[in-house]
């Protein structure tokens, strides 16, 4: 499996940081819409916490992230799982439920990484096509679910189109996925 996972591999390639940008054009003003950036710059409360830990930065942090856990988890009432930004969490997901012959549905187009993580496991891709403006059609990802089918990703907003999945359409999607995939094992 190691030479068709590495035979499909390709690497990220990320927007353009905002310097290359001006160097390109010899222009200062920009102002960068992609890569899901804040362009408020970072919280100064982030920039005091990560201030304080400077000096303890020879020390590995703590893997299981429990003080931060808990303090989200006591706030928002549910189980937390901190990661180092979305994608580590797309590829622990997809290394955690993914194996060679499985199959993702991903409404197309979307964000690479969720391809990526399919492809390191050997899974095949499904692609649905959004609509014409768009929005996600519930039913063309009901269709596309198999008895393979392991994982639906819903980007909402969705990157880089920026439409969102209704709240009604996420229902109706979730109703009705186990009953596509019964239907397609064969069983009532
Ligand atoms: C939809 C989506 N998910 C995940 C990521 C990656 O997020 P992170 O930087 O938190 O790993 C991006 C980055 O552009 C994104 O657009």
């Amino acid at each position: 499996m190691g030479f068709y996972v590495l035979a499909h591999m390709k690497p990220y390639s990320p927007g353009k940081p905002i310097w290359e940008v001006q160097r390109e054009l010899g222009i200062e003003k920009v102002t960068k819409l992609a890569s899901n950036e804040n362009p408020l710059g970072p919280s100064p409360l982030a920039l005091t916490a990560i201030q304080s830990y400077l000096s303890d930065i020879h020390r590995y942090p703590d893997a299981d992230t429990v003080d931060l856990r808990a303090a989200i988890g006591n706030k928002w009432q549910f189980k937390v799982l901190v990661t180092n930004g979305a994608d580590e969490l797309i590829t622990l997901i997809s290394e955690t439920f993914l194996e060679l012959g499985d199959e993702i549905i991903v409404p197309s187009p979307t964000f690479s990484e969720y391809k990526f993580g399919a492809n390191l496991m050997g899974a095949r891709v499904v692609h649905v096509p959004l609509c014409k403006d768009y929005s996600y059609d519930v039913d063309d990802i009901l269709a596309a679910v198999t008895g393979q089918t392991k994982l639906i990703y819903i980007c909402s907003p969705n990157n880089p189109t920026g439409t969102y999945m209704k709240k009604q359409d996420l229902h109706q999607l979730m109703d009705n996925i186990g009953r596509s995939a019964r239907a397609d094992w064969g069983a009532p």
